[in-house]
């Protein structure tokens, strides 16, 4: 067939993959297994087929199979790795059956009898217990320091004892802050930093030196309260410590969950924009109403490490967290008085959402450790979902109004 010659268009030389800007690679990373489907595939089979023993043999010896058997890997499972890795600048990713699966496979994968960790004091209840309750069964010692204080994970490492490192940041509930820079410039221990609520889009503790990047999947990178899913990005090397522990113990990622969390890295740039400025909106709003004792939001000048947040956070995110006056009663009848606003635990869905950390998500403390946690019984954590912000100002504030009356204080 002769060439049909086309107009004489100059078109700018397409950037390579790698040139991308960090929200167009999320919508299109993750597809190397995809042949012409444009959106994720989903492979929910649970084996493979194999031709010959030595095909069967050579899949069973490779160390992350996605074509093999689904808990030892699987395309979409694979898929859903590589645009984490892709977004975190990481040779690789592996995924777990949640994000506790992800903490569990660093800290059990990577620790043994007789290791030394060193972790903070701000941390996700679920992480604190399983570090100071697991831990200790299986003969590892934990030191929790104040992760906001400058040099403290450095003080307390152990030379030739302490293994790893476990940071933060922001810190579920309080939104306190640790220093990449300072947990990527440690030497001697693999570091990790639990990056739930910051998202590969707002903060790259890699890029900061850090050895291991966690991640809830279940919150906002899924975010769609659809998926429970958990992933850790860094070198391969250490990667297959943590695939080791997880095959053995079952806590790799479904397919089905892998697909939702591909599905949603690839709005995760406008969600993350529309929920750190609903977050903005209801941080300025609280810290204006008289039932309010506090508030905590990065993005806040008034945060006490905002100036650090600026220098390692690219937006700041959907989580607010604060105090109200009154104590517990004043914090069940804010959470039980919003209407638009949902009631429930997780975060960075597409409905707003808060939760009674004292009464949910830190329930499992004793009163000194959640004083630790800096959770007190009128402490609620704000997360931004995707309504229009106003409507969710006026819902946060008719609930405040309401404890204001109903105190007799009368500051609305
Ligand atoms: C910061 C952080 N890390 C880890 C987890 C655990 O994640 P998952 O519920 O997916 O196991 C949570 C859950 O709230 C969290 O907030």
């Amino acid at each position: 067939m002769p060439e049909i010659p086309g107009p004489e268009v100059q078109r700018p030389e397409a950037p390579g993959p790698g040139e991308l800007r960090p929200e167009t690679r999320a919508i299109r990373s993750g597809r190397a297994d995809n042949q012409t489907a444009l959106a994720p595939i989903l492979w929910a089979t649970s084996t493979f087929t194999a031709a010959t023993v030595e095909e069967a043999r050579a899949l069973a010896a490779d160390t992350h199979s996605s074509h093999f058997y689904t808990r030892y890997g699987n395309p979409t499972v694979r898929a859903f790795e590589a645009a984490v890795a892709d977004l975190e600048g990481t040779e690789g990713a592996r995924a777990f059956a949640s994000g506790m699966g992800a903490l569990s496979a660093v800290v059990l994968g990577l620790c043994s009898a007789g290791d030394h960790i060193v972790a903070q004091r701000q941390l996700y209840a679920g992480t604190r217990l399983l570090l100071q309750a697991v831990c200790p069964r299986f003969g590892m010692e934990v030191a929790f320091v104040d992760g906001t204080e400058p040099g403290a994970f450095e003080r307390a490492v152990i030379p030739g004892r302490t293994v790893l490192v476990l940071a933060e940041t922001p810190a579920n509930p309080r939104l306190d802050l640790v220093d990449l820079a300072e947990i990527g410039a440690i030497r001697g221990p693999m570091t990790a930093v639990d990056s739930t609520f910051a998202t590969p889009l707002a903060q790259r503790p890699a890029d900061h030196g850090v050895d291991l990047v966690v991640h809830s999947a279940t919150k906002t990178i899924a975010g769609h309260n659809d998926a429970t899913i958990g992933v850790v990005a860094g070198a391969e090397e250490l990667l297959e410590w943590l695939w080791g522990y997880a095959v053995l113990a079952g806590a790799t990622a479904s397919p089905f969950d892998a697909m939702n969390a591909l599905r949603g890295l690839r709005t995760l740039a406008v969600r993350l924009r529309h929920q750190s400025a609903v977050a903005l909106a209801i941080a300025e709003a609280l810290a204006a109403h008289g039932a309010v004792e506090a508030v905590r939001y990065p993005g806040l000048p008034s945060h006490p490490q905002h100036d650090l947040a600026r220098r390692q956070m690219e937006v700041f995110g959907g989580l607010v967290a604060f105090d109200l006056k009154g104590g517990y009663e004043a914090g069940r009848a804010f959470v039980e008085g919003v209407g638009v606003v949902q009631h429930a635990t997780s975060l960075g869905g597409p409905e707003s959402i808060v939760t009674h950390p004292a009464s949910t998500t830190h329930a499992g403390l004793r009163p000194d450790e959640l004083a630790e946690a800096g959770v007190g019984p009128a402490t609620v954590r704000f997360s931004a979902g995707l309504e229009h912000p106003d409507d969710v100002v006026a819902d946060v504030v008719a609930a405040l109004d309401r404890i204001s009356r109903a105190d007799g204080a009368g500051h609305a």
